[in-house]
Parts: C-alpha cells; structure tokens; sequence
C-alpha cells in the first residue's frame, strides 16, 4: 500500500484521543480530551458518561487533529482504530467513527488490539527494539508480559489474576483520599517520602511464574490506612506512597526480569499507564546498568494515546500482518 498519513483513533476508556502520523510513525498532531476531572467526584470512570463524552468530542477533535497536522484530508489513506479491549460503548464510538472515515474516503481501516498499541508505542523510534524482546505492559485494566520473537509474534506470557497494578494504585489512592486516577498523585507525593518504612507483600515472590497479583498488597494497604488513618500525617503519607510504588515497580522489574532470562534475551519494552511512574523509570536504570537494553515511552506516551494505536498499526503492516 501506498501510504501517506493515517489517522488514529483511541476511544477504549475515558480518555478519547486522536493521531496523525506518517509512514514511519512521526507524529504529527496527537490530540487528546481527557474525562478525568470529571470523574473525580465518582472516585472512578462511570462507562455511560465515557461513551457519551466520547460521542460529543470526537468529530471536533478529528478535526482539530487533521488541521493541526497541516495536511489534506485527501493525503491520509489509512484509518488504526482500538476495537478491544475496553469499554463496549466507548469502543463502539471510535470504531464507528473510523468505519465512517474509512469508507467515506475509501481508504483501510485497521482494527488494533489496545495492549497492542501499548506496546509497541514506540514503534519506528531509533532505539525501538528490532530483535526479540520481552514486553511489560503495567495499566489500569492490565498488567501482563509477553514475548515478541524476531517473527514478530507476540505470546502471553503471564498476567495478572485479580488487580492490575494501575488499578491497585487507583483504589489504594482513593483510600487515602486522592482523586481518581490516583497512579499520579501517589507518584508526586512519593517523591518526598521514604520507600523503606512500610513493608508490603509481593505475591509469587520466589516462585518461578510470571503471573502477577495485587489484590494482597491492596488488602495490606488497607489495613494499614485503616489502623492509622487517625495517626497519618503529610510524611506518613508520602512514605507510604513511596514504600506503595517501590514494591509495585520491584515486582514488575523483577517479573520482567525473570522472563528475560527464561527467554534468553536482555532486551525489554515497557509501556502502559503505570510505566510513567517515576520508581518504575529509576528502577529500570539498574536493568540498563546490568546490560539490558530497556525501551521506555515518554510519559505522555505511556498513558492512553492515539500515535501508539496508528504506530501498532505502521507494525502490522510493514509486517503485513492486517
Ligand atoms: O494505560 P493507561 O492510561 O490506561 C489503561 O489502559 O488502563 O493507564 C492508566 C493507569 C491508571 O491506573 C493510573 O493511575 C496509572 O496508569 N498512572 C500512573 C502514573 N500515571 C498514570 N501510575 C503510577 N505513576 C504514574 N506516574
Ligand atoms: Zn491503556
């Protein structure tokens, strides 16, 4: 195919968010509309609302996306959209809208899979693994590995069996009265605080998987908030933000770890929501500092976004795979 531009869409939760890139995934306008303020006041998304809000931004925001890329609706000739996973009206808005586009203009229209799009955010970028590597995508509805092999196929290699971490964050937050999402505050407010002085449980510590589980450290937690709600101050709270996010980043690197040596390989890609927590970034350093070879996205590329739906899509074309 002959590609010029395409357009992006990403409408699976609350955020909704539109891309133009060219073929090799520059990225010339990434838009997005985020519902977050609103859901504040719920302490998380309320699905009729999202799909809603999406319906009543995205024309204007395709719009403002394509004049802000300063090319012709004529010059894109392919449409990514995220069909799944997510939330069903959510989706349904994007994938409406993309179907339109598609057959108005009569150009492609790519369906592409949201844990996709995270993981191969960073698609086409210089230092953007080209070999085999082990993916880790931490979000607020996923925490899972998988290996890409050098054919380009991608297997799970393990998951999470309750919470994903974002979501453990999420609602540890909302306990400490942090609005939702709380993966950004807790963050913040980590930064003043000591990462030894709480001690929370790793699930599957020395065992040999590579699943995850962090309903446990949610049930710790909440005990902990709930025995010194009375007695926590600023510094209690910013030292158990810091001892929250040290055992979620330790257990995440050390899973991902584990599988690069299960499948022979020091090369790791990072993504997803929880991947622009700042431990998490820190912790990786000394992955790089052993050898490894450790793709991360910019924050703004970790969290919900378009360019990384239209990159997984560059993907599956160049390796053919719509
Ligand atoms: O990938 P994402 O935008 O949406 C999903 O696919 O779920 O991830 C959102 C999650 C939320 O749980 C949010 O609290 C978390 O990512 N998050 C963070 C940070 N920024 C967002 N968690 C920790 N530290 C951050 N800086
Ligand atoms: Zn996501």
């Amino acid at each position: 195919m002959n590609l010029k531009y395409i357009l992006a869409i990403e409408s699976s939760c609350d955020d909704c968010a539109v891309a133009i890139l060219d073929t090799r995934g520059k990225i010339l306008s990434d838009q997005i509309y985020s519902q977050i303020e609103l859901y504040s006041q719920f302490g998380g998304i309320v699905p009729e609302i999202a799909s809603r809000l999406h319906l009543e931004k995205i024309a204007f925001l395709i719009k403002k996306t394509i004049n802000d890329s300063n090319i012709k609706l004529s010059e894109i000739n392919l449409v990514a959209v995220t069909d799944q996973p997510g939330l069903i009206g959510s989706l349904l808005i994007g994938v409406q809208f993309a179907k339109g586009f598609s057959q108005g203009l009569q150009i492609p229209l790519i369906k592409i899979n949201h844990i996709e799009g995270h993981l191969f955010a960073g698609y086409g970028e210089l230092d953007f693994p080209t070999t085999a590597f082990i993916g880790l995508i931490a979000s607020g509805g996923h925490s899972s590995i998988y290996y890409c092999n050098s054919n380009d196929e991608i297997e799970l290699l393990g998951q999470t069996r309750d919470d994903a971490a974002g979501e453990a964050l999420d609602k540890i937050g909302r306990l400490l009265g942090f609005n939702y999402p709380a993966g950004i505050e807790i963050d913040r407010c980590a930064q003043f605080g000591n990462p030894y002085r709480f001690h929370f449980p790793i699930a599957f510590k020395s065992e040999d998987s590579l699943e995850f589980s962090f309903s446990g450290l949610k049930t710790a937690a909440k005990d902990m908030i709930e025995q010194n709600r009375t007695r926590f101050n600023n510094q209690d709270i910013a030292d158990f933000c810091a001892s929250l996010q040290f055992i979620i980043s330790k257990t995440l690197f050390t899973k991902a770890r584990l599988a690069c040596e299960k499948y022979n390989t020091k090369t790791l890609v990072i993504g997803g929501g929880v991947a622009a927590n700042s431990r998490l970034r820190l912790d990786v350093k000394q992955l790089t500092e052993m050898g490894f070879s450790v793709y991360i996205p910019p924050k703004l590329q970790c969290t919900d976004n378009a360019s990384m739906i239209g990159r997984a899509a560059i993907r599956r074309l160049s390796k053919s795979k719509i």
